[in-house]
């Protein structure tokens, strides 16, 4: 690292419902949940990340956890800023002890259904952070950056990016979104589901964060997988008794958990590719589909949208950080990807 760095502070920024990523010179130096811990009564942020991660569902009435964003966009800005602003810090202490430079530009990703309005909120809570030069790229462009695709040749590829907030289904050729679908059904929609279902069938009161964990540790779409994972030993309250208590899941419970909502991606890939002009279809028939985002890890997901397309179906190399590698490389060859950058 040269004195220079200092001085060219670039960073790209992967803002998402479940996980903020921020990368710098092309290696990832932030990697946290999306979530800030603040006092109640003087609104001060307590922790950030990881560490108001662990104290989530947990506070007392002096503390708060938000997660500041919903469905993919920005739902508490002030809460936001406070966020972005406390991860940057976290590079710059990490690197530069008590020095905190100014980030000069800042690459952002934003959902491809986002609107306006939107839009300039990010980059507002973007310039609030010292962030002078703001870009944006949308999410489905990075993560097929990322993934190794070349957006630029004339040959459709589709993208299916699952993170905690949204679905997004995006066919991308010459640099542009052909056509995309996106849809509020992604990994917050099943931990609820696993949550429902736990209460429902076993009786067990659950939170967020144990729905997560089943769904990391059983979850899957397939009723029959080739490589079952073990049965998950899931803690709880007894609704009955109000008393702590132990219940075992196993993969094919929670695949009936997921069902509905697997069914309504599928639907919204049905339909993406069923409004997909012909000559890509055929790009597709070919190169199939790219699956990122962390509920691209879901057991038997591939599988199953292959059956259900009859197309190939590949997961990406590391669905959590797709995203994010994109716009890492969109942020350190900023001309030549400029034609899909937005100011
Ligand atoms: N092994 C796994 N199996 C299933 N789901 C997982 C797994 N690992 C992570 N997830 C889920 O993936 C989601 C996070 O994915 P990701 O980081 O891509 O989302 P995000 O970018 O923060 O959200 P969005 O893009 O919707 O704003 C969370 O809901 C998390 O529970
Ligand atoms: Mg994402």
């Amino acid at each position: 690292m040269s004195i220079l760095d200092f001085f060219y502070n670039d960073v790209a920024v992967d803002l998402g419902t479940a996980n903020t990523l921020i990368i710098q010179n092309g290696s990832i130096v932030v990697d946290e949940p999306s979530i800030i811990a603040l006092d109640r009564t003087t609104n001060k942020m307590i922790a950030v990340g990881r560490k108001a991660m662990q104290m989530h569902e947990k506070t007392h009435d002096n503390i708060k956890t938000i997660r500041p964003l919903k469905d993919g966009v920005i739902a508490d800005f002030h809460a936001a800023e406070h966020m972005i602003r406390g991860m940057i810090k976290m590079i710059h202490t990490a690197k530069w002890g008590v020095l905190t430079p100014l980030a000069h530009r800042m690459i952002i990703c934003i959902p491809s259904g986002i609107t306006d309005v939107e839009k300039r909120a990010v980059r507002d809570s973007a310039e609030h952070t010292g962030a002078k030069e703001v870009y944006m790229i949308s999410e489905p462009i990075a993560a097929a950056i990322g993934i190794g695709i070349d957006i630029e040749a004339p040959v459709g590829s589709m993208i299916v990016d699952i993170g905690g907030g949204t679905t997004e289904i995006a066919v991308i050729a010459l640099s542009g979104i052909v056509c995309d679908q996106s849809i509020r059904v992604a990994g917050d929609v099943f931990s609820k589901d696993i949550l429902d279902y736990m209460r429902r069938k076993h009786n067990l009161l659950i939170g967020e964060r144990t729905a997560e964990k089943i769904k990391i540790g059983v979850g899957a779409v397939l009723e029959e997988l080739d490589a079952p994972p073990d049965d998950f030993e899931v803690r709880g309250r007894d609704l009955m008794t109000g008393i702590p208590k132990v219940v075992r899941v196993n993969y094919k419970e929670i695949a009936s958990a997921l069902e509905k909502s697997v069914l309504k991606i599928e639907e919204a890939i049905l339909k993406a590719l069923e409004i997909s002009p012909p000559e890509l279809s055929a790009d597709i028939y070919e190169n199939g589909i790219y699956l990122t985002g962390g509920g691209a890890l879901l057991r038997g997901l591939d599988k199953r949208l292959a059956q259900r397309t009859q197309l190939p179906v590949h997961i990406a190399e590391d669905p959590l950080q797709a995203v994010a590698r994109g716009t890492g490389v969109a942020l350190k060859n900023l001309h030549s990807y400029k034609s899909v950058l937005m100011t």
